[in-house]
């Protein structure tokens, strides 16, 4: 296979071209720690509200914590220019090495606001706030987007052109419409469309789960690399895994085994204890529940019914020592070949 190189945003080189998609309530400072040290080529924040960053609220400095990354990146939220440059220059202030700005939230929440994906129906405001945040900060910008807001008004190739005059350094799309929320499948070709239109690095996302789909999609929108966000869940090595393949030309890719994979889950669990305490117990069921999705992967039938049990102890408990030996237990059971899944085949379901 012809090896897919890295890419530069602005001063920094992104070596390997898979990048961890921004989650929120997901890709935890302690999250993206792992995907980091794991080979992702570049790891971004969940979004953070800039109200509300500005306002000093504990939620969002947590997810604007970037403590332990080489290449810190901050996804903001919001429709103020004026608070979007302000809460950029202070993510700047305390770490962040790239500002990103969120286009693509289809949440009624945010967009009920004029925030998101709301954005794509107002380009002239868009572009004023891209505008404001690029000429507040040193660093570089870029911005995330989904298509267009419907089928009728795909317009993610005039908002990434205008984006780029406006001083954006990378783009980054989702290739569904806000109106498509999760549902159906993203289009990666038309992801195509918006390369035609800049200069900089693009970087196409949606449904992306194994190396064959990364290859595809690469294939189809001719972008500069691929964002990975829910097959990561659980597998914070998967960016990093997928990457490697690609910058190296591999035909597979190498899956940690279950003792490298136990090693991750309890260092993501030690990781949110120390940043939130007892409240990481609650956050942590999410990421807790992959983690014993993934182990399972492989196991005899006759062994699942076990997993299932562990798993809802795993959900229930409030003791984080029990948690911690439970989820080494877990992949103790886990066979060292256990990961024959669509993900390790390359296979499409
Ligand atoms: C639980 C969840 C939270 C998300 N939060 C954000 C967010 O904070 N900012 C953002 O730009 N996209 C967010 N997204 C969208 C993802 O970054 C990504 O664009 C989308 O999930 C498609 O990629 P995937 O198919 O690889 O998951 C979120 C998605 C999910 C599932």
């Amino acid at each position: 296979m012809v090896p897919v190189s890295g890419f530069c945003l602005g001063p920094h080189v992104i070596t390997t071209p898979v990048l961890l998609a921004p989650m929120s309530g997901v890709t935890d400072a302690a999250m993206r720690r792992l995907a980091s040290g794991m080979g992702a080529g570049l790891v971004v924040s969940e979004m953070v509200a800039s109200d509300a960053l500005l306002r000093g609220e504990q939620e969002s400095r947590l997810r604007a914590d970037g403590a332990g990354l080489d290449l810190h990146v901050v996804q903001l939220a919001g429709c103020n220019a004026d608070w979007m440059a302000s809460a950029a220059q202070f993510a700047v202030a305390n770490g962040a090495a790239v500002i990103d700005i969120n286009m693509g939230c289809p949440a009624k929440k945010v967009t009920g606001g004029w925030a998101g994906s709301a954005l794509m129906r107002e380009l002239d405001h868009a572009v004023r706030l891209i505008d404001a945040v690029a000429s507040a900060v040193a660093v570089p910008v870029t911005v995330k987007m989904r298509l267009g807001w419907d089928h009728e008004s795909i317009n993610a190739p005039e908002l990434a052109r205008r984006a780029e005059q406006a001083g954006a350094q990378m783009i980054t799309v989702h290739g569904r419409t806000r109106q498509q929320f999760y549902k159906g499948q993203a289009d990666w070709s038309a992801i195509a469309a918006v390369k035609a239109e800049i200069g900089i690095p693009l970087i196409a996302n949606g449904d992306i789960l194994t190396l064959d789909d990364a290859r595809q999609c690469l294939a189809q929108s001719g972008a500069d690399g691929v964002m990975i966000g829910r097959a990561a869940l659980g597998r914070a090595w998967l960016p990093g895994a997928i990457g490697e393949a690609l910058s190296s030309g591999a035909t597979t890719m190498a899956v940690p085994g279950p003792a490298r994979r136990a090693e991750l889950a309890i260092a993501h669990y030690q990781g949110l204890l120390t940043a939130m305490g007892i409240m990481a117990v609650r956050h942590a069921r999410k990421h807790l529940a992959a983690y014993a999705d993934d182990a399972a992967q492989g196991q005899a039938p006759d062994h699942i019914e076990r997993f299932q049990e562990t798993k809802a102890a795993l959900l229930t408990s409030e003791d984080p020592d029990q948690v911690l030996h439970m989820l080494q237990e877990l992949f103790d059971d886990t066979p060292a070949n256990g990961w024959p899944s669509r993900i390790a085949a390359g296979i499409a379901a």
